[in-house]
Formats: C-alpha cells, sequence, structure tokens
C-alpha cells in the first residue's frame, strides 16, 4: 500500500511475566489507507482492544512501530502521542464509556475542551457547543441534549460516543465491538451510521468478533495467535455488504 494513512509493523505485546506470561501480539502488521472501513475480526481473548489500543496510542506496544501518515507515534514523546490521541483518533467502545454526571452534550464536548486553555474555551465555546449540537442532530439525538446517559438506550448512548469520538474531526475512528451490546436492530442503526461516516469520508477501524458485522467493512483481516492475516477481495466484498446495511436500518 502506497502511504497509507496508518501502518503497524511488527508489533509485539505481552502480559504478565515468567511463567505468566501471555503472548498477545507476536508481529502484527497492518496498514489502512484514508477513507478506508477495515475490520479486524477473531475470537475472544485473541488480542482485538489489544492491537486496536495500540493502534490509538492507548497503550505502547512491547515491540514494533505504529507509523501515522508516516510518521512513528510508538516512539514519538508523550506530548506527540497525547495530541495523536486527541486530536487524530477517535475511539468508540463496546460499554460507551460515558460519564454518568455530564449530559449527552457535555460528554460529546469533553475531548474539545481540553484542547483548549481556560480562556480559549470561554472564546470559543459558543462554537464548540454549536458544533457538538450538530453533531448530535446528525446522529439523530437532538432531543436528549440534556439527558444524562442512564437516561438514555444502549443505541442512543453508542451514538453519543459515536459523536464524542468525532467532535475534534479525526482522520481516524476507532471502534472497539461498537455493536457489540446491543440488540440486532439498534447495532443495525449504528452500523448503519458507521457506514454513512465512512462514504462521507471517514477512515474507521473497527474489530468485531462477529462475522455479520465484519462484512460491512471495505476489507477484513482475521487476528489469530498473534498475527493479523489477510482475507477477502475489498471492492466485490464491500458492494455485497450494501444490502445488508440498508436491510439492518430499514
Ligand atoms: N491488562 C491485562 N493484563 C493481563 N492480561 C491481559 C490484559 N489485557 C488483556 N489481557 C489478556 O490478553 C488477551 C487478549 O485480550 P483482548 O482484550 O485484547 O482480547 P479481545 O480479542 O479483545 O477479546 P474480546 O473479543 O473478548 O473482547 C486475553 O487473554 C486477556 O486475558
Ligand atoms: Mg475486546
Amino acid at each position: 500500500m502506497n502511504n497509507p494513512l496508518l501502518r503497524a509493523k511488527g508489533i509485539h505485546k505481552s502480559y504478565g511475566t515468567g511463567a505468566a506470561e501471555v503472548k498477545v501480539l507476536r508481529g502484527v502488521a497492518l496498514e489502512a489507507a484514508a477513507g478506508e472501513f477495515l475490520a479486524v475480526t477473531g475470537p475472544s481473548g485473541c488480542g482485538k482492544s489489544t492491537l486496536l489500543h495500540i493502534l490509538g496510542a492507548l497503550d505502547l506496544p512491547d515491540q514494533g512501530e505504529l507509523e501515522f501518515r508516516g510518521e512513528p507515534v510508538s516512539s514519538a514523546n508523550r506530548t506527540w502521542q497525547a495530541s495523536y490521541r486527541n486530536l487524530q483518533v477517535g475511539f468508540v467502545f463496546q460499554f460507551y464509556h460515558l460519564l454518568p454526571e455530564l449530559s449527552v452534550l457535555e460528554n460529546v464536548l469533553i475531548p474539545r475542551m481540553v484542547l483548549h486553555s481556560y480562556w480559549g474555551w470561554r472564546r470559543n465555546a459558543r462554537q464548540c457547543r454549536d458544533e457538538a449540537v450538530k453533531l448530535l442532530e446528525r446522529m439523530g439525538l437532538q432531543h436528549r441534549l440534556r439527558h444524562r446517559p442512564r437516561e438514555l438506550s444502549g443505541g442512543e448512548q453508542q451514538r453519543t460516543a459515536i459523536a464524542r469520538a468525532l467532535i475534534n474531526k479525526p482522520d481516524l475512528l476507532l471502534a472497539d465491538e461498537p455493536t457489540g451490546n446491543l440488540d440486532e436492530v439498534t447495532g443495525g442503526t449504528v452500523l448503519g451510521l458507521l457506514g454513512e461516516l465512512n462514504r462521507a469520508g471517514q477512515t474507521i477501524i473497527m474489530v468485531t468478533h462477529d462475522a455479520k458485522v465484519a462484512a460491512l467493512a471495505h476489507r477484513r483481516v482475521h487476528l489469530s495467535e498473534g498475527v493479523v492475516r489477510e482475507k477477502g477481495n475489498p471492492v466485490a466484498e464491500r458492494d455485497a455488504a450494501r444490502p445488508l446495511m440498508t436491510e439492518v436500518r430499514s
């Protein structure tokens, strides 16, 4: 792949030491092009979340390097990694991870707030708020701005989490089992939204153990025994996936 957005090379990650050591990733190589919707599949415990956390610099590999637009991430300094995490990457998790004491709107604004100094935030708050409201409207949540997460359905919470992931206009959206906690119909709506975002240009890497969910991506790779293997024909499979997306959303 020429000039991929993201390139992971020789990623190793283990947990524990000595006899208790678990070697989870054993030389993962992975590339994602700008505009791509990539699914990483694999059974429970194979290391999908571990890999996604490394791709988003939430965690560091023991060995190997992650490059974003050709720039090293894993070996960069902490300031650069923090900026990568907050500006270039948006995260969506299986269990949403919304802050319960904040409203929907406030949850979405958090990643934007941390970009600013106190006075910078005071100057920009109104514009940021307008952007967050627009994003929540796009997620169909305009009537829930002041609600707390516990007052929302699972699908609404996940759509809030997607809005939060997008508020800083990241180049890359990382989703960890985004429908894993939702029923099939609600999960279909969330997947439909991810598909729409991708068609509007958003690069997405999603991990899932569910082949039906993975079928909606352009390209699928499989993680097992600590390495990633490619499978499938990207273009033909994407076209084949469209009717399913329409079906689950209708
Ligand atoms: N912090 C940790 N300390 C020790 N072991 C860990 C830690 N995090 C993950 N592991 C182990 O690493 C392996 C991979 O975990 P990971 O959560 O990445 O798997 P997964 O593919 O995302 O699984 P699932 O589909 O169930 O979410 C598992 O065996 C897990 O027990
Ligand atoms: Mg996981």
